[in-house]
């Protein structure tokens, strides 16, 4: 049954690699991942139901807690006890640091059958093979450095637009909170300090000063006055954000703009998973505009990789799914409901919406300006040990009075520690 589904769906290229090496085999995969909020939840029910159309048998892992902190716990201590689960969200450096313990199973065999080399931009093939290898496969793109509006509450104080420069975020936000309104809808969680300060390193410094400090962690970078300029710049985000946000949801903090609670939000573009999975209208009901910088996009490409584990069952089900996620029509129907656009090239964005096409026309343009960088926030530029010596200065900076002169030379310090 298995290989017969198989061959109706996807064509005789994966079916026969199944027939030669895992006739037998029903496809099964435990799938470890943290999408959890209602945008995510469906996005993921995609992948199940195109994944149990094709034969396979999912195992549902979710660990909830935005950005994965959570599941990485988890999964470390998965692999630690030798039960590592067969498919897990993973991306940026930390599958090579998991491909470097021998954690990881080469996906080659797909890889050649499907033709990945001619579909899966350069770019991010570096990240999802190590030495050569395919051990990793790609969902999608998001870009993190997004404002989501709330267009009512901005036209309450005459805007019609987010603001296109820091200056103007300020005097937009001071006259928000004069009238009243919550600027920014913000949950204190440290990988949300990070995502904000992120967006502000990019638009003040610029894609340069974004390379040299949170990539190639320069010191002159670290220890310059355009940082210390990010630091009061957080500083006053700080005083836009109400007084509930310690602790709070990402997702709880889209629903405040969602609900005229607040009027804007700093956040990757899963924020619009969110708003659609809600029935909302971009453009409409909600505004999605970059954050302010000249021709910076800051990239985040979800991926899974796959584990080492033994039975025909389970090597089969995570080639399955490593066909399905690189194949054209997941990439379609996955990112329409994520917030995302595909990673695949060639995906057609017919059917997406406006700030889906505002995503691709802008990774387009700071490709060709130099300013297509990492997120930091979200393990894509940097290994887990060095972001995580960045992010706990950033919010200990966010929830204290610490001044940016005393952050600037803690970002220093923690940077050198983690280097050693
Ligand atoms: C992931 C997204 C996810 C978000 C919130 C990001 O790091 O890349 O897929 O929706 O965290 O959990």
């Amino acid at each position: 049954m298995y290989l017969r589904k198989t061959i109706l769906a996807t064509g005789v290229a994966f079916s026969a690699l199944a027939t030669a090496n895992f006739a037998h085999a029903e496809p099964t995969a435990e799938v470890l991942h943290w999408w959890t909020s209602g945008g995510e939840a469906k996005a993921v029910a995609s992948l199940k139901e195109d994944f149990e159309a094709n034969g396979g048998t999912w195992v549902d892992s979710p660990v909830a807690g935005g950005a994965g902190d959570a599941a990485m716990t988890v999964l470390r201590s998965r692999v630690l006890s030798g039960d590592a689960p067969a498919a897990v969200q993973l991306k940026g450096p930390a599958i090579q640091e998991w491909a470097e313990q021998g954690a990881l199973a080469d996906l080659n065999d797909v890889a050649a059958a499907e033709g990945w080399d001619d579909v899966i931009p350069a770019a991010i093939q570096d990240v999802m093979k190590y030495e050569g290898d395919y051990v990793a496969v790609p969902v999608n793109v998001h870009r993190v450095d997004w404002i989501w509006a709330n267009p009512t509450l901005l036209a309450k104080v005459g805007a019609d637009s987010a603001p296109t420069t820091w200056d103007e975020f300020n005097a937009l936000a001071d006259k928000l909170q004069a009238a009243g309104i919550t600027p920014v809808a913000h949950g204190g969680q440290p990988w949300q300090d990070a995502t904000v300060f992120e967006t502000v390193v990019l638009g003040l410094g610029g894609p340069e000063f974004f390379q040299s400090a949170l990539v190639d962690l320069d010191e002159d970078a670290l220890n310059s006055d355009t940082m210390k300029a990010v630091f009061d710049q957080m500083r006053k985000i700080r005083g836009y954000v109400d007084a509930d946000f310690p602790g709070r949801d990402w997702n709880l903090a889209t629903a405040m703009v969602m609900n005229g609670e607040a009027a804007m939000q700093i956040m990757g573009d899963w924020a619009k998973g969110e708003f659609l999975a809600a029935g909302k209208v971009p453009g409409k009901d909600f505004i999605c505009a970059a954050t302010p910088s000249e021709n910076g996009y800051l990239f985040n490409v979800d991926s899974f990789a796959m584990f080492n584990v033994s039975g025909d069952d389970k090597v089969a089900g995570q080639k399955l799914l490593a066909e399905l996620i690189v194949g054209e029509k997941f990439q379609e129907t996955f990112n329409l409901l994520k917030g995302s656009i595909p990673a695949r090239s060639g995906v057609s964005l017919d059917k997406f919406d406006d700030c889906a096409k505002k995503s691709e026309a802008d990774l387009q343009a700071a490709q060709e300006a130099g300013g297509f960088l990492p997120s930091m926030a979200h393990g894509m530029a940097l290994r887990g040990h060095l972001a995580g010596a960045i992010i706990d200065v950033v919010t200990a900076h966010f929830n204290s009075d610490m001044s940016s002169d005393e952050a600037v030379s803690r970002l220093v310090e923690a940077v050198e520690l983690a280097k050693d």
